[in-house]
């Protein structure tokens, strides 16, 4: 059997979600209510180390932590994206001209809605963005110079708490549903959701992973990953996470993938930023 068949069945008997109002849609709500199930479940850790992940979880993991962050695998990647994040773009124009208060300090904004397309913008959609109005290529969505950039101006917001807003808009609201949607449903030939990992089972171990808890879990984004030899953003964390349960994953920045992002980080209103993150 596969290594999560066996470390997960019991996970494909049991509801996955917190108790909150299932149908009725409430953000608020459901806020408070996976808050609360999450600090219920793990009484012990701080309302604001749930964005370290799995070492939020696990004692030896954190040891490890503390070692890595003394020579911490994102400075390159760090500094990287500082000196692209100011270089300019070949027009003379640079990020700063394309974001609210020149790109600084507002990680913590994204994604955000935006009224006038009906739709959500991550980080990562808006750089390209930026990129494309003024005439550069797109870049890959999954690492290198993306998750440069965004480990950079998750530096400049390190510590800012979440402040995702759900506008008052049909759509907004209809995008949030789908990303909460998308996040309960079970999926590829293991049939899991994130949430039988993530919200069931967050401290157990798959493999040598420890599974990290959906509150929080995209506080640290981008992370460096000793597995991936390298940065990963959170596109190319949602789709390692769907082929890990042999599911087929979504392009890039999908409309559905922006949602989930959309609803993830509305659920962590309130806890730091902490990125960019290093696994082990
Ligand atoms: C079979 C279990 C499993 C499922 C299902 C799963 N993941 Fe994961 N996920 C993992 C493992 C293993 C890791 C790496 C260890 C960790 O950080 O949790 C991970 C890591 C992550 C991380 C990075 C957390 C961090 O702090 O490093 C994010 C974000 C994430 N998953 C999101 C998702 C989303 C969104 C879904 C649904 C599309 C999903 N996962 C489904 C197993 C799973």
């Amino acid at each position: 059997m596969h290594f999560a068949a066996v470390a997960l069945a019991l996970l494909a008997l049991a509801p996955a979600r917190p108790a909150a109002a299932a149908d009725t849609v409430d953000p608020l709500a459901d806020a408070r209510a996976f808050q609360n199930y999450f600090t219920g479940k793990f009484p012990n850790v701080k309302l604001e180390d749930f964005v370290n992940g799995p070492y939020s979880m696990n004692a030896d993991m954190r040891r490890q932590w503390q070692e890595i962050e003394q020579f911490p695998p994102y400075e390159f990647a760090l500094e990287a994206g500082k000196e692209m994040f100011t270089k300019p773009f070949k027009n003379g124009k640079t990020y700063a001209d394309c974001f609210p208060n020149q790109g600084i300090g507002i990680r913590q904004n994204y994604p955000t809605f935006d009224e006038q397309e009906g739709k959500v913008i991550t980080l990562e959609l808006a750089l390209n963005r930026c990129r494309e109005a003024n005439g550069e290529t797109p870049l890959s969505y999954v690492k290198d110079d993306m998750a440069a950039l965004t480990a950079y101006m998750a530096y400049t917001s390190r510590g800012k708490p979440f402040d995702i807003k759900i506008p008052d808009d049909p759509r907004a609201i209809a995008a949030y549903q789908n990303g909460k949607r998308y996040f309960y449903t079970r999926r590829g030939q293991l049939n899991f959701s994130c949430a039988s990992c993530h919200v069931q089972a967050p401290g157990e171990r798959i493999r040598a992973e420890v599974l990290a808890p959906a509150l929080g879990i995209l506080n640290a984004m981008p992370i460096y990953r000793s597995e991936w030899s390298g940065m990963g953003t959170v596109s190319r964390r949602f789709i390692t996470c769907n082929s890990q349960t042999r599911g087929v994953p979504l392009n890039a920045q999908d409309d559905e993938y922006r949602d989930l992002e959309f609803y993830l980080s509305y659920l962590s209103n309130g806890l730091p930023i902490s990125g960019p993150g290093a696994r082990p």
